[in-house]
């Protein structure tokens, strides 16, 4: 079962920075997690909230800040003061980071609340700037961006984010032409996820921090985990 680093190494650095991608980076794992938001001049930066009040010490959206104003604030002291040169990173510098590595790259579009109109492509022709079309996957909560990823680029790996109920992978997958699932671990039970696993479908649940979870994930068939504590996961299925 393959380990993703939800949001980066996010249990010992501050979430969707470079330091939580980098110790991500140095990891036997197979691949990462982040989230990714649009700027007033229409940059893709990796933040999780629709604002910047939780993990910086600033206040507001990020849709309203320009980049230059938002790399002036700190995004790693609420986390620790040692992290208090975090900046909040731009898609393409994270891409940039992997660049060298085997990782697989999981960009969730944050559109559930904003819709960032033309996001799709942007975070698209950062993908092929950096050529990372093979190694990326594109989910959401939001399925209706998902669609919007597969006009512009059906050769891409998209998975829809459920946060309930799973739905039926084949009826579902006749309106979106996704292979994988991406499933909350309070809702990954032993029924519907053989049912998903057995229709083809590739199952990757979130968030999984818990031994006793990943063991019993992995025993189902499940195909990968987005965990904040990759380290402790290694150990778990060891
Ligand atoms: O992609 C899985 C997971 O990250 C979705 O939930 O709120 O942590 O972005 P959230
Ligand atoms: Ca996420």
């Amino acid at each position: 079962m393959d380990i993703f680093a939800h949001r980066g190494v996010s249990i010992h650095y501050p979430e969707n920075t470079i330091a939580a991608f980098q110790a991500a980076a140095d990891l036997p794992i197979a691949g990462i997690e982040l989230d990714v938001h649009v700027t007033a001049d229409r940059e893709v930066v990796v933040i999780h909230d629709e604002t910047i009040d939780r993990t910086s010490n600033g206040s507001g959206y990020v849709k309203d800040f320009t980049l230059q104003q938002l790399r002036k604030f700190d995004f790693g002291s609420w986390f620790s003061p040692q992290y208090e040169n975090e900046r909040i990173p731009t898609l393409g510098e994270v891409l940039e980071l992997f660049a060298g590595t085997h990782h697989r790259i999981n960009i969730e579009l944050k559109t559930d609340v904003f819709a960032y109109e033309g996001i799709e492509s942007l975070v698209l022709k950062e993908v092929a700037t950096h050529q990372m079309i093979e190694r990326v996957i594109i989910s959401s909560f939001n399925h209706e961006s998902l669609q919007t990823v597969a006009q512009i680029a059906p050769y891409i790996d998209i998975a829809p984010l459920f946060a309930e109920v799973l739905v039926d992978f084949t009826t579902y997958t006749a309106l979106i032409p996704a292979k994988a699932l991406h499933v909350h671990v309070s809702t990954a039970f032993r029924k519907s996820i053989r049912l998903a696993l057995d229709e083809g479908a590739i199952v990757r649940v979130y968030t999984v921090n818990n031994k006793q979870d990943a063991r019993r994930l992995q025993q189902l068939g499940v195909q990968a985990i987005f965990t904040d504590d990759p380290v402790q996961m290694l150990e778990a299925l060891r």
